[in-house]
């Protein structure tokens, strides 16, 4: 083999740092593959945009089927994104012969199954590592480096944009709108940024974590998913007070034999780590019945970071092709057979502690009352607190803390306030966990 030849479909914000990456790097890559990997052709939609990257070394097409087919490729790296038409190419790229390299969490969370079936019987890989938490290399840190351990539980921020979102707010009052655009100049947004705000793009990579993890079917639909787009300034500012940070989060927990697979902000204590990552930081906290508790943190998002995972998949894939092994890892991590489905808990079944919020008249015996609904659930409440009362109203801000509890007993707590006729406005609930 004189050189192991790329085909990239699409030009943008990934495939133009990827293209960049295996030509800056090119002379290190060689050194550690043996033989050099070289960009032969690659899909655009609009061929005379202006590109990030030097894309006069290779053939433009705009026919992504021109790519898939072509001889001339070894590799197809996949990053048009999207499911629809991103899945009938890495199909017919697969059929083709072709070994597939991927950062498309959304293809994995939804085709994933049926892909690797379709890879592994052609002999092929299909890497894949770009598709969570970009730069950080936690698929092959669940898969191999974690491959001795019975893995109990996942907790990460895994959405670039949203964590630069809740941060930038949080700490320098900017708008959510305005904050948000800014992610989208940067390259940091998907292509539907309501994917990054409303919680689905980290519910894609949740799914791909769980199944590597427990060794279950990809399965998207079951994850509980919340985005951050409801959440309000007020509770990032009261849970400051009361030293927690609030993180979008992706968790995934074995308990007893039942998986509890959500997505949602959370309130983590302020001394936690992964409470103090900011900005397209992102940080997976992987915890393993020998390894513990383990923390894995870099960027999230962007051209660069992203190319970083996207090249070692090809390298990783350049070092089977070279030595002409079939494969060494399945694409789950687990044997094809062994893989099989867990119970997934509902979200009234999950365990965690709470905070409310609520907008209460501020007149004697209101904190009592409050107080009774949640006795009668056999609620316990770790803390109370009890703002000033608003300007020009009666109202005030009562926040509790619970101690972990069935969320269905909170549920049933707020049905039975809402016909007490004590609350002034909605409830705000968002879930907190401490990850010890
Ligand atoms: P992007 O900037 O929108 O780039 C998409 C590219 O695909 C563009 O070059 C576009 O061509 C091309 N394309 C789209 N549809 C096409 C079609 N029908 N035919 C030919 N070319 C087509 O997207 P991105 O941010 O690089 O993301 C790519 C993938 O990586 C997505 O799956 C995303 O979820 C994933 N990802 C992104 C990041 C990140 O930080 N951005 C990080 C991790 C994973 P034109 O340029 O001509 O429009
Ligand atoms: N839109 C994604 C994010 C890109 O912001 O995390 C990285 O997967």
């Amino acid at each position: 083999m004189q050189e192991i030849k790329v085909g990239i479909l699409g030009l943008g914000t990934v495939g133009c740092g990827t293209a960049d990456v295996l030509a800056r790097n090119a002379a290190e890559i060689t050194r550690k593959t043996g033989i050099p990997i070289c960009v032969t052709m690659a899909c655009v939609r609009d061929k005379n945009k202006t590109r990030e990257c030097d894309s006069d070394t290779f053939s433009i097409t705009t026919e992504p089927m021109d790519v898939v087919t072509s001889p001339n490729v070894d590799i197809v790296v996949e990053l048009i994104g999207g499911t629809e038409l991103a899945r009938d190419l890495v199909s017919a790229a697969i059929t083709n012969g072709k070994h597939v390299v991927t950062a498309n969490k959304a293809l994995i969370a939804l085709h994933g199954n049926e892909l690797f079936r379709l890879a592994e019987n052609a002999g092929v890989q299909m890497a894949y590592e770009a598709a969570v938490a970009g730069g950080i290399s936690i698929i092959k840190s669940i898969r191999e480096g974690f491959a001795g351990n019975q893995i109990e539980a996942i907790a990460g921020i895994i959405n670039g944009t949203g964590n630069f979102i809740l941060t930038e707010m949080r700490d320098k009052g900017r708008t959510f709108e305005d904050v948000l655009a800014e992610a989208q100049e940067l390259g940091y947004a998907e292509a539907d940024p309501t994917f990054d705000v409303e919680g689905i793009d980290a519910a894609h990579k949740l799914t791909i974590l769980a199944a590597i993890a427990f060794g279950t079917p990809l399965q998207f639909e079951e994850v509980y998913t919340e985005g951050i787009s409801k959440l309000e300034l007020i509770d990032v500012d009261y849970a400051k007070e009361l030293g927690y940070r609030i993180k979008h989060l992706g968790i995934a927990k074995k308990i007893d034999g039942d998986l509890e697979l959500r997505v949602h902000p959370t309130l983590i204590p302020e001394q936690r780590l992964i409470a103090n990552v900011n900005g397209v930081m992102n940080a997976v906290l992987v915890k393993g019945d020998a390894v513990g508790n383990t923390l894995h943190y870099g960027a999230g998002a962007g051209a660069d970071p992203t190319a970083s995972a996207v090249v070692a998949d090809i390298i990783d894939v350049a070092r089977i092709m070279s030595i002409g092994a079939r494969s060494y890892v399945p694409g789950s991590g687990f044997t094809a057979a062994a893989i099989k489905n867990l119970p997934v808990r509902k979200q009234a079944e999950f365990e965690c502690a709470f905070y409310l919020r609520f907008e209460v008249e501020d007149v004697p015996g209101v904190m009592s009352q409050l107080s009774a609904v949640f006795a009668e659930q056999n609620i316990s409440i770790e803390g109370i607190t009890q703002k000033e009362p608003k300007k020009g109203d009666n109202s005030v801000s009562v926040i509790f803390i619970t101690q972990k509890t069935v969320e269905r007993s909170v549920d049933e707590a707020l049905e039975a306030l809402k016909t007490s006729k004590i609350l002034q406005g909605s409830v705000a609930k968002i879930r907190v966990e401490h990850l010890d």
